[in-house]
């Protein structure tokens, strides 16, 4: 995989021209993310404007509900091109079996690739005090992002979301079984902005992340292209999985 091709730019600014201005400017990148901000805000309106620029779309709504309508969401995502998508791991096997099948259905359906499932493990927010506090989940975070990728592995997906801090553990534990998608990347010139435990790209990839979501280093520089340029330097001769 090419060095521009590992960078996911997340959508996160504000309005629509804005964010096709942004598209538009950064002619090199070829994964964008469109979270739940944005989605709400514009809908599939932005979607057919990303499809339509020969963009791949990665739609971050993290999924969590019964299986059935994790399954249709995730039916009705794949039928709107989307190429990576979030579910949560919390949610069981049962419901990420549920969107594994969405995905078969898809492509049986249509002949062609359906999107790649991403499962979501602990959230960064959460540290091991609220995950006892309000899980009530009596292991530390590490334990539960273990045990959760058992979970999603027995599933049948391949991709899951992790910090890059854990990537180490989720390589040593699974090898390459796993496409792992980190975000929490702060390249050394960029500001660290509210994300408390940061890594550098280059460290990310070496520690084993497939792809990295970046966000405001990017859209939030004075010049985007430039910004990106840099990040895709950087992992530029590192081996990735
Ligand atoms: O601007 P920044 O690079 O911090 O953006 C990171 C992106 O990754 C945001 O869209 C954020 O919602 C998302 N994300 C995160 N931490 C997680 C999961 C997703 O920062 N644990």
């Amino acid at each position: 995989m090419k060095a521009n091709e590992k960078i996911i730019t997340a959508l996160d600014l504000r309005g629509f021209n804005e964010i096709l201005n942004l598209i538009d400017s950064l002619e090199n990148a070829v994964w964008f993310k469109l979270g739940a901000v944005n989605f709400t805000a514009y809908g599939t309106k932005l979607i057919d404007e990303i499809k339509k620029r020969n963009k791949k779309l990665f739609l971050d709504l993290k999924y969590h509900d019964i299986p059935n309508t994790v399954k249709e969401s995730v039916y009705a995502a794949s039928e709107l091109g989307v190429d990576m998508l979030t579910i949560h791991a919390f949610g069981g096997i049962e419901m990420m079996q549920a969107a594994c099948d969405a995905v078969k259905e898809f492509e049986d359906k249509h002949s062609k690739q359906g999107p790649l499932i991403l499962a979501v493990t602990v959230l960064t927010s959460f540290n091991n005090d609220n995950l006892k506090d309000y899980m009530f989940i009596n292991q530390t975070v590490e334990e539960t992002v273990l045990k959760l990728a058992e979970n999603i592995k027995k599933a049948g997906i391949k991709g899951l979301v992790a910090s890059a801090k854990e990537t180490k553990m989720l390589r040593d534990n699974f090898g390459d079984y796993f496409t792992i998608v980190t975000p929490g990347i702060r390249p050394a010139w960029a500001s660290k902005g509210d994300q408390k435990r940061v890594t550098t790209p280059k460290d990310a990839i070496e520690l084993g992340s497939s792809y990295m979501v970046i966000g405001r280093p990017i859209y939030k520089a004075e010049n985007p292209k430039e910004a990106f340029e840099k990040i895709r330097k950087e992992i530029e001769d590192v081996n990735t999985r």
